[in-house]
C-alpha cells in the first residue's frame, strides 16, 4: 500500500482520448515519484454497455452515463475532460465551479468566445487547469524548445507547421461529431491547435494571418458539413518572424504526420513526426565542411523527458506523452500551476479563429479582431 494520499480522477468520455488519459495516469508513478497516487474512480460515456467496457478495460472503478456525476463525486478532485470540443465549456466550467481540478483536451472549444469564457470560469475558481497540448511532452519537442531559447538558432525568422492526414478523404465516411462545426469546431483548430500551440510556446504571439479553406466533401450521410477538410495560412508574428501553417484531412496515405520548422540567424530546427525520437539541427556558426542538417537522437538521458523512459536507443511513443502530462501535473498537485492552462488554450483559439475569419472572408485578419488580449 501507498503511504501516499491518494487523488481522484474522473474522466469525461471513454473515447480515444479518454483511453490515452486512464492510461496516462495509471503509468505515470512507474516513470517519476510523485507526491499523490493517481485513482481513477470514475468514467462517464452515453452509451452503457461500452462506457462499462471501458471502465473494465482502462481500470476505473466506477462508470456512469451521467457527466456530471463525475463533476460532483466526492473522491474526484480532478475532472478530465475527454469530449469533443462542443462539449468542453459546460463540462470545463461546472468541475471548475465545484472547486474541481480541471484537464480539458484539445481544441479548448469551438470558438474563442466560449474558450476565453471558461478560462475566465476556471481563473475565478482558482482551481489548478491544464489544456492537452501533450506533444509538448515529446522529448524531441521539449529539446527543440531548450535549444531554441539556449539561442542555438538565435533570432527566429521563419515558422512553418503542417499536420496531414487521410482521416476525411473517403466520401463515403459516414457523418460525425468531427463533420459538425457546432460539436467539432474545425480543422484548423483540432489539428491546428497543436500547430498553433507550438508556434506560440516556440516563437511567440500571432499578429496577423491570412489563410485559404476547403471541404471538398460537402455531404455525408445527407448531412452538410460545415468544417474544412484543408486549410492554410501565413502568419506575422508579433517579433517580426514569419509562418506558413497548413492542415490537411484529405492527404491520401498520410496518417498523422506532422511537421515544424523554425529557420533563425544562427540555425535551423526540424521535428518530425513520423520519426519522433529525432530531431534535425543545422547550426549555421559550425565548420563549413560538416554543412547540412544534423540528426540528433532526443533519447540521451540528459534530454528533457527521455531520462525517465528507456535506455538510450530504445525510443518513446505517442503513448509517453499522456504519462507525461499526467506526472507533470500529478507532480504539482495541490497548487499549481499546470502548464500550458486554459487561458493558453483561449489564446491558441483566437488564432485558428482569426484563420477561419480570414480564410472566410478572404482578407487579413489581425488576431486582436478576434481577442481583446492582442491588442493590448
Ligand atoms: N491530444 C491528442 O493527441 C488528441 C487526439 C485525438 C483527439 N483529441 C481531442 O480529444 C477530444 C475527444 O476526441 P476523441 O478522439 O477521444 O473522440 P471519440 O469520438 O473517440 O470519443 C468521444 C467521447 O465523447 C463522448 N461524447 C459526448 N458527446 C458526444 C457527441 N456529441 N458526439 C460524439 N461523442 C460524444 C463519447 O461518448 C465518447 O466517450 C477532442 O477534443 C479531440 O480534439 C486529442
Amino acid at each position: 500500500m501507498s503511504s501516499k494520499p491518494d487523488i481522484g480522477i474522473g474522466i469525461v468520455g471513454y473515447g480515444s482520448m479518454g483511453r490515452a488519459h486512464a492510461y496516462g495516469y495509471t503509468l505515470a508513478p512507474h516513470i517519476r515519484e510523485l507526491p499523490v497516487t493517481p485513482r481513477l474512480r470514475l468514467i462517464s460515456g452515453r452509451t452503457e454497455d461500452a462506457v462499462a467496457r471501458a471502465a473494465g478495460a482502462y481500470g476505473v472503478e466506477r462508470w456512469t452515463t451521467d457527466w456530471r456525476e463525475v463533476v460532483s463525486s466526492p473522491d474526484v478532485q480532478i475532472v478530465d475532460v475527454c469530449t469533443p470540443p462542443g462539449g468542453h465549456r459546460e463540462a470545463v466550467e461546472a468541475a471548475a465551479s465545484a472547486g474541481k481540478a480541471v484537464l480539458c483536451e484539445k481544441p479548448a472549444s469551438v470558438d474563442y468566445a466560449s474558450a476565453e469564457a471558461m478560462a475566465q470560469v476556471v481563473a475565478d475558481a482558482g482551481v489548478p487547469n491544464a489544456i492537452g497540448f501533450n506533444y509538448r511532452r515529446l522529448p524531441a519537442v521539449a529539446l527543440m524548445k531548450q535549444l531554441v531559447e539556449e539561442g542555438r538558432v538565435g533570432d527566429v525568422l521563419l515558422w512553418r507547421g503542417t499536420w496531414l492526414s487521410d482521416e476525411f478523404l473517403d466520401p463515403d465516411i459516414p457523418f460525425d461529431w468531427r463533420f459538425e462545426r457546432a460539436t467539432g469546431g474545425s480543422t484548423i483548430a483540432d489539428l491546428g491547435a497543436h500547430l498553433i500551440d507550438l508556434a506560440l510556446w516556440l516563437v511567440g504571439d500571432v499578429e496577423e494571418v491570412s489563410a485559404q479553406s476547403e471541404t471538398f466533401t460537402r455531404e455525408r450521410s445527407g448531412r452538410e458539413v460545415d468544417i474544412d477538410d484543408a486549410s492554410a495560412a501565413l502568419l506575422r508574428f508579433a517579433n517580426g518572424a514569419r509562418g506558413t501553417f497548413e492542415v490537411g484531412k484529405v492527404a491520401a496515405r498520410r496518417p498523422c504526420d506532422y511537421f515544424v520548422e523554425l529557420n533563425g540567424t544562427a540555425g535551423t530546427l526540424r521535428f518530425e513526426y513520423p520519426r519522433l525520437n529525432e530531431l534535425w539541427y543545422g547550426d549555421a556558426r559550425e565548420d563549413a565542411t560538416v554543412y547540412g542538417m544534423h540528426r540528433i537522437r532526443a533519447e540521451h538521458p540528459t534530454h528533457p523527458y527521455a531520462g525517465e523512459w528507456w535506455p538510450v536507443g530504445q525510443g518513446v511513443g505517442y503513448g509517453m506523452t499522456f504519462v507525461a502530462q499526467a506526472a507533470d501535473l500529478l507532480e504539482r498537485w495541490p497548487d499549481g500551476p499546470w502548464d500550458p492552462d486554459l487561458r493558453h488554450g483561449a489564446r491558441v483559439q483566437s488564432v485558428c479563429e482569426a484563420i477561419e475569419r480570414a480564410a472566410a472572408e478572404q482578407r487579413w485578419v489581425r488576431v486582436a479582431e478576434v481577442a481583446d488580449y492582442a491588442s493590448a
